[in-house]
């Protein structure tokens, strides 16, 4: 564990101990992957002020998410299948954002259902939700979620289609049975098919046993994919917004007019997204399209960000664009895949103390005091002139 000094370190042991197919599931973006691509680089463009002679002793990392204090401006994204990147991944991972009072994001497809992670959650959780065709079971997830003591639903809108990933693809990811070569992969990962041999929990588990007639893995696949509702619309938003008591945030906004649109349908947060460039390859980085909603939606609702952060110093220049929170997809399955709680604690724990001593190093003493004037930004690069001739 003390070789685990940066989240790229855990990213290199979560390869090491999980089988290929499904560490090329986390990995993967859409396409040709410029938009995942563009999601790291987005941070290189800005550039952090160095303030000196600041008294820096006393620092300050705390934040307002949806009227809670909490001690760290992080949250842990929402990511399907947690729980095969290492036995019970979703109760590990919501272990671990518990002991450092972040929200954890339960996902639709995860592999623990939300009663197991109930059952052990200190904290309410959030619940992240895909809107389904089948609406009674849409519905039936929200009454569960609620039932579960869940707080806060996350409303996903940028997956209504799934875009391509060619390495899950190429992989068959979902194959059933697996073919040659997955089961070459587990059994050169005996300790991760032992952990997984000890759980019983190894299938979604939100939808199992709550879809008459579904079980054999191969009709799951199918039935999931043909499940995600192209058709849903602003006016669905609403209807949901009415039957959803609790908190609304709003995942995969992208766009200044679908950020206005949130304010309008009375959601409480969004989250600036493109889900990890997993969807419209192409896509602006999540960076890029911060400012602009930031700017536009003002304080009528909280903005949060999630999209290629990978240290503290990139959460810094996200919390300096105007980001409430920042949210790690990516960083926490590699923390789960490393070593399951430990891994997320060790990755919460590497990104607090980046944070922290980067911004003592800008001379800035409080999360709730960063603004875009603590970066220097595309526009202070020096504009180079050309001349013909
Ligand atoms: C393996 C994987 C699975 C994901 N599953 C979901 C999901 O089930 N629901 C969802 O809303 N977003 C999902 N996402 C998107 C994440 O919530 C988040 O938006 C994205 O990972 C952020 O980018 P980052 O990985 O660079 O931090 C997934 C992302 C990954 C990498």
């Amino acid at each position: 564990m003390d070789d685990w000094l940066t989240v790229e370190d855990l990213r290199k042991s979560a390869r090491q101990r999980v089988p290929g197919f499904l560490f090329d599931y986390i990995e993967s973006g859409s396409w040709a992957e410029t938009t995942l691509a563009a999601n790291r680089s987005a941070f290189t463009d800005w550039r952090l002020r160095q303030r000196v002679a600041v008294d820096v002793e006393t620092r300050d990392l705390s934040t307002f998410v949806l009227g809670q204090k909490r001690p760290l401006p992080f949250g842990l994204s929402p990511v399907g299948m947690l729980g095969l990147f290492h036995a019970d991944g979703e109760i590990a991972a919501a272990r671990a954002a518990a002991a450092f009072d972040i929200p954890f994001v339960l996902s639709t497809m995860s592999i623990c259902s939300i009663e197991d992670v109930a059952r052990i959650a200190a904290e309410p959780f959030w619940f992240q939700l895909y809107v389904m065709r089948d609406r009674n079971f849409t519905h039936g997830l929200m009454d569960r979620a609620a039932a579960c003591g869940c707080d806060t639903l996350v409303l996903t809108l940028d997956l209504q289609i799934m875009g391509q990933r060619h390495r899950d693809r190429r992989n068959r990811l979902g194959a059933s049975p697996m073919t040659p070569r997955q089961l070459f992969q587990v059994a050169t990962h005996p300790r991760w098919a032992l952990g997984m041999s000890r759980t019983p929990r190894r299938s979604f588990g939100n939808i199992v046993g709550h879809v008459a007639g579904l079980d054999a893995r191969a009709s799951l696949a199918e039935w999931t994919a043909r499940q995600f509702d192209p058709s849903l619309d602003w006016d669905d938003v609403r209807r949901l917004r009415d039957r959803w008591k609790g908190k609304l945030v709003l995942k995969g906004i992208l766009d200044v007019d679908d950020a206005e649109r949130a304010v309008a349908c009375g959601a409480e947060a969004l989250v600036v997204s493109n889900h990890g460039g997993r969807q419209l390859d192409g896509a602006p980085s999540s960076l890029e399209a911060l400012q602009a909603i930031v700017a536009s939606v003002k304080d009528r609702l909280e903005v949060f960000f999630d999209g290629g952060v990978r240290s503290g110093q990139d959460a810094v220049k996200a919390l300096c664009l105007g980001a409430r929170a920042v949210f790690l997809g990516r960083p926490m399955a590699y923390g789960v895949g490393a070593g399951g709680q430990s891994g997320v604690e060790r990755m919460i724990e590497i990104l607090r103390t980046e944070l922290d001593l980067s911004m003592a190093l800008m001379g800035q003493t409080s999360v709730a005091g960063l603004d875009r004037s603590a970066l220097l930004g595309p526009a202070a690069a020096p504009v180079r002139q050309y001349t013909v001739g």
